[in-house]
């Protein structure tokens, strides 16, 4: 494989500030063993997340200086609206503060007790807003998906014919919008196939369920199309990113990641009525429908990072990056979601630390070793994330119990990530010494942001 170089120069640089290892034992030790509460200042490659982390272009700094701050009408939201509906040829743009904003308005309208949504993995936050209005979330994965081990080249792809059940059993009267996340984050960053989202739409046609796509990592997926689908290698990512969105009723985005962003999000659609209906709770929550919770130079950066985002030799780099990571960790056997994702490698924990049980939780030991041995920041996508607990307080893991290093766009060089496979080799090869933890405090509901633990020294 010939080297991919980073398709940009450097003009303003950010130090990251080096500790030590006896430092970070400490600082870990002082925030009860969670690196989600660390200082990012002590954290030496901060993979905590790619949202909102991106490092945003001279012309991006340059919209920012040319942001139009108008109340009503700003030139920096035409600008904007332009952008997306040329991508998404949707009829409505609605401007959000960042992608949960889009899914609180559109939920809090189309939910409700009785309603049942399903995706092929809903995201946390598109759960939650899906449940805090009363409606139940549901995921159709592909069964291929559900194994980290299994190579498959769209393992983020919803089950077609679970779906057709689905609506048969639920009552598509039940079923008042059925959603596709691309890339399929929660199942490791994984691709939607065009062939999969035309088979999705057509269900749903069948019944009037309108299709809407959570198109965080829409340029990502659309790349993996272009690779991998027969028939798409000829197409630009920009006509692959136009059809994805023709089979869509609407969408819900998350511009902090693909639009290269550190804040901002939107809402497409076609339909009158729930335009309408969006744009009036938008107004009493988010500001008017023409800036809608982001400044004009905020719009303005959305607009320019969604034109950088489709250019192929910038997806090329970012796809090949993340792939370059995965294979040297596979190359040293450390177990990771087979293929790499779009913007994240996920480790299989169970695999890495099979000696630490589940109660245990392998996924946050993992983390706290990454953080103390290399300055590393990842994040626990496992039981203490997602574990319930039956009547006697015995832990229901989750089904996969997973360590995700997510990259942030244009920030790492190849050098950082060489680093990075580094550290996780060397951990891996000492995983025996690793130990497991108890949590000493935890908060009654999404837990993993604040929970404290101790180690368990057998
Ligand atoms: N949908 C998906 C698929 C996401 O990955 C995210 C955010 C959201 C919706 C919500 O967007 O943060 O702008 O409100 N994912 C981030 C992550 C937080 O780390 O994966 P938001």
């Amino acid at each position: 494989m010939k080297t991919i170089i980073e398709p940009f120069k450097i003009k303003s640089v950010e130090p990251i500030k080096f500790t030590t290892k006896e430092e970070r034992e400490k600082l870990l030790k002082d925030v009860g063993n969670n690196p989600f509460l660390l200082h990012a200042d002590d954290v030496l490659i901060d993979l905590l997340t790619d949202s909102g982390t991106s490092a945003m272009s001279s012309l991006q700094w340059a919209g920012i200086m040319n942001g139009d701050e108008s109340y009503a009408g700003s030139r920096s939201f035409y600008r904007f609206e332009k952008m997306v509906k040329k991508i998404t040829g949707m009829k409505y743009i609605i401007p959000t503060h960042q992608g949960r904003a889009a899914e609180r308005i559109l939920f809090s309208i189309l939910g409700g007790k009785g309603k049942y949504i399903p995706n092929n993995t809903h995201f946390d936050t598109t759960r939650a807003n899906i449940e805090f209005s009363g409606a139940e979330a549901v995921d159709l994965l592909n069964e291929e998906g559900k194994h980290p081990e299994i190579r498959a080249d769209f393992k983020g792809n919803m089950d077609v014919e679970k779906l057709k059940e689905f609506i048969k059993n639920i009552g598509h009267e039940n079923i008042p919008v059925c959603m596709l996340t691309i890339t399929n984050n929660s199942g490791g960053g994984q691709p939607v196939s065009m062939q999969n989202i035309r088979e999705v739409k057509e269900a749903c046609k069948q019944y009037n369920i309108p299709m809407f796509l959570d198109a965080c990592r829409f340029a990502e997926n659309a790349y993996f199309i272009k690779k991998r689908e027969k028939g798409y290698a000829d197409k630009s990512v920009l006509e692959i990113a136009q059809e994805t969105f023709s089979y869509a009723d609407g969408a819900t985005m998350s511009a902090k990641k693909d639009a290269l962003v550190n804040i901002g999000g939107f809402l497409s659609i076609n339909d009158d009525e729930l335009a309408q209906k969006c744009r009036n709770l938008l107004i009493v929550t988010e500001g008017f429908p023409t800036y809608g919770g982001l400044a004009g130079r905020d719009l303005e950066a959305v607009a320019q990072g969604l034109e950088e985002v489709l250019d192929e030799h910038y997806l090329q780099y970012r796809i090949r990056s993340v792939e370059y990571l995965g294979e040297k960790l596979i190359g040293a056997g450390v177990p990771i979601i087979e293929p790499p994702g779009g913007h994240a490698i996920y480790i299989d924990a169970k695999r890495f630390l099979p000696a630490i049980p589940l109660e245990q939780f392998p996924g946050q030991a993992l983390t706290c070793e990454l953080y103390i041995h290399g300055g590393i920041r990842a994040v626990e996508i496992g039981s203490v994330m997602f574990g319930k607990y039956d009547s006697e307080g015995n832990l229901i893991p989750p089904p996969m119990e997973l360590v995700r290093l997510a990259i942030p766009r244009r920030v790492y060089t190849q050098s950082h990530i060489d680093y990075v496979a580094e550290k996780i080799i060397e951990v891996y090869e000492k995983r025996e010494q690793i130990k497991g933890l108890k949590i000493t405090y935890q908060a009654p509901m999404l837990r993993h942001f604040t929970a404290k633990f101790e180690k368990i020294n057998d």
